[in-house]
């Protein structure tokens, strides 16, 4: 080693011992430890042993290199920085209390730890406001209070973090409008506002948000126009828009987002689009442009987009071919493309990673492509017009009875009736109706028909990498809501071979997946739609009755249908709104128990009403 070179080591050495001498002379700003403990004393969580090993907050692990503030080990946990007054004093720095189900405000002296550049609050119970005291805070670069029930207005006063390239104040009760002065943080790198109960237009002031990577903007009653400066974001790896007031067309500024990794927009209403915008976003993972009114054709250059894993276009206006191009593209796993106008025949190659796709309504015709009968293959053909005569009956069976006007035992009309147990085994109820089972695995884009033709469902829904659709829970008294069928996206039920006339139509719900009322995961919302013949009947219905965190209540509806072709459809859809990651990523999107239709309005079921009740111990509403 050079003598210059060792000289350089020992310099270092000698500068790192002597910090970590100071370090350990070195103690926690009094105002600011008075500050954490109280804090920490309302929220009744205490320090472990790892920091405030010497009774000091400023040790330990608190002060350790080796440690971050986003090291999982450590929880609660801070992080202080010791280069104050010659190295005697310590000032907090990050404080993370993530995921601890922590309720209650947020203490006021929070806001005197000035020092703080990391603040994560996220997954807890938290109440209350959001002092304007935050203006105080003007190092901070990482905030959130995701996941939380914080209430009131957002304060201006965040528009002076000046700081900030992260800010999260998704899922809470928040109320008002999107604070223009957000504008201001113009380091900004994550905006996550998603759930937050924020309403009104997102701020003019947010075309000065040029150094996003990172949007999410869902379930929130926000309205106006799409901003056309949000195609000013050109360093967007991650856009998301889903379920909101936002009326179209798309803007075409979005063709200059080419740095996408994932487009996740939905639900956009009035304007229609054509994808012509998507034409440069080469580095697209997810693509979803769901229920937008897109319309025009799906572009031939599909090819050119070599990292897809998931593309949904479906419930828009897209006609034409789909481009054999897509069916070659081999990372794509998942291809939902239902509820268009799209014509032709199915590509007859197929990549091999392709195994997840859905074409349902739409007016494909032609014969199917050998590829239809490989195995573990989860393929919604529903509702078109393929040439069926020369499939194996062991490929795809019923499908038949499935195909546009629901042709089986059509202007006959052989049964009045049906009971299915949704995402279950069979169940007699008291009165001796018995509900068949629907437990079939249906992956993300299937459908089933059961043995006589009486009744089918088909099921079309990924969201974040979940496929599991069936739930099961067990500490429940009623067999009835042990278990539910479960889409992320379009759940549909038919009766087929039907006598035509009026029916009732019984639908009962239990939302067995978001529990417990007053933990993080209780804070999770499901809303989704209800078509019955095609009329919607339920606009954001919210199946979700808690009395306390052990109770489920059902909840039961009743609609009038009529019956002209001897098909019943019930149509249960996600549009977008509520949660999706709470409990888990793909919780969002229909749940629902049991399903029932009968000709009429009876007395007969109304009585069963009065039994069930009885025997589940329940309360039905
Ligand atoms: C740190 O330790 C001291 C002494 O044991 C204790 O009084 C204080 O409450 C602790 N602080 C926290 C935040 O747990
Ligand atoms: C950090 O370093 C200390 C020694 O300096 C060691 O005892 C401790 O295990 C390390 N912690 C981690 C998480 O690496
Ligand atoms: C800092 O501490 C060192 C050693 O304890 C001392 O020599 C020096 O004078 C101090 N500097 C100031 C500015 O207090
Ligand atoms: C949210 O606020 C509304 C009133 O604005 C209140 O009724 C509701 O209970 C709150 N929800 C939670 C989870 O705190
Ligand atoms: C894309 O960005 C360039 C450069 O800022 C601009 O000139 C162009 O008009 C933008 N395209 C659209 C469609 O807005
Ligand atoms: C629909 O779009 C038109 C033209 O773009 C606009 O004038 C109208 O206000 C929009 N309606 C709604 C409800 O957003
Ligand atoms: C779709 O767009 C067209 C044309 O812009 C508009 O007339 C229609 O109302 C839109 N449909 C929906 C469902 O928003
Ligand atoms: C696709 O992903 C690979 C690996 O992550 C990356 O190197 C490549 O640049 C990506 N392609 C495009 C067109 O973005
Ligand atoms: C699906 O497509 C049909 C037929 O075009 C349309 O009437 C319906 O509104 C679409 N969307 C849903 C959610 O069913």
């Amino acid at each position: 080693m050079p003598a210059s070179m060792f000289l350089t080591v020992w310099l270092l050495l000698c500068i790192h011992l002597v910090r970590a001498q100071k370090q350990i002379g070195a103690t926690t700003h009094p105002e600011e430890a008075e500050a954490l403990n109280s804090i920490f004393a309302a929220w009744k969580i205490r320090a472990p042993r790892d920091w405030n090993t010497s009774g000091d907050l400023c040790s330990g692990v608190a002060i350790a290199d080796n440690v971050t503030i986003d090291d999982k080990d450590y929880n609660p946990l801070i992080k202080c920085n010791c280069d104050f007054q010659n190295y005697t004093i310590c000032r907090i720095t990050a404080i993370k209390v993530y995921k601890m189900n922590v309720v209650g405000p947020i203490p006021p002296q929070l806001w005197t730890l000035t020092y703080l550049t990391n603040l994560n609050l996220a997954q807890n119970f938290l109440k209350g406001p959001l002092s304007p005291a935050i203006g105080k805070l003007v190092r901070m670069t990482f905030l959130t209070f995701e996941i939380n029930a914080l209430s009131g207005p957002i304060p201006k006063e965040i528009g002076l973090l000046k700081e900030l390239k992260s800010l999260g104040i998704g899922l809470n009760n928040f109320s008002g409008s999107i604070p223009a002065e957000i504008g201001n943080c113009e380091k900004l790198l994550n905006i996550y506002l998603s759930n937050s109960g924020l309403r009104g237009e997102i701020p003019s002031s947010f075309a000065r948000l040029i150094n996003l990577e990172n949007a999410a903007i869902t379930d929130l009653d926000i309205t106006g126009q799409i901003p056309e400066f949000i195609g000013k974001w050109t360093k967007l790896k991650i856009l998301k828009i889903l379920g909101t007031d936002l009326s179209g067309p798309i803007p075409s500024s979005f063709s200059n987002l080419t740095s996408l990794n994932e487009l996740n927009l939905g639900d956009i209403s009035n304007g229609s689009s054509s994808l012509e915008f998507i034409k440069d976003m080469k580095s697209l993972n997810i693509l979803v442009l769901r229920n937008s009114n897109l319309t025009g054709t799906i572009p031939s250059n599909f090819g050119e987009y070599l990292n897809l894993t998931q593309v949904d276009l479906s419930f828009n206006k897209l006609h034409g071919p789909i481009p054999a191009s897509l069916f070659k593209l081999n990372q794509l796993t998942y291809l939902f493309l239902g509820n268009n106008t799209l014509s032709g025949s199915l590509p007859t190659q197929k990549s091999q990673t392709l195994t997840n796709i859905d074409v349902s309504y739409n007016n494909l015709a032609g014969s199917l492509p050998s590829w239809v009968s490989l195995p573990n293959l989860n393929l919604n053909l529903v509702a078109n017009n393929f040439a069926l005569e020369s499939l194996d009956k062991r490929v795809l069976p019923g499908l038949k009875c499935l195909q546009n006007n629901f042709p089986c035992n059509r202007g006959k009309g052989i049964y009045s009736d049906f009971s299915i147990k949704c995402g279950g085994p069979q169940i007699r109820s008291l009165t001796g109706e018995v509900f068949e089972r629907e437990d079939e695995d249906l992956g993300s884009a299937s459908f089933f028909v059961n043995d006589v033709n009486r009744w089918a469902t088909s099921s079309v829904g990924l969201y974040a990498g979940r496929i599991n659709n069936m739930w099961a829970i067990n500490s429940l008294e009623g067999e009835f809501f042990q278990t539910a069928r479960h889409s992320s996206s379009s759940l549909r039920y038919y009766g087929l071979g039907l006598e035509n006339g009026g029916y009732t139509v019984k639908l009962q719900f239990a939302e067995i997946e978001t529990l417990g009322s007053k933990l993080w995961k209780g804070l999770g919302r499901r809303r989704f739609d209800i078509y019955v013949q095609g009329r919607l009947v339920e606009k954001d219905i919210d199946i979700r009755r808690l009395d306390d965190d052990t109770t489920v209540r059902p909840v039961q509806r009743e609609y009038k249908a009529h019956v002209s072709e001897n098909y019943l459809e019930i149509h249960l859809f996600w549009a977008g709104r509520g949660t999706f990651d709470i409990p888990a990523l793909g919780t969002c999107g229909p749940l629902i128990s049991t399903i029932s239709a009968k000709p009429g309005i009876t007395k007969q079921l109304c009585a069963t009403n009065h039994n069930q009740r009885k025997s589940l111990g329940l309360v039905l509403l």
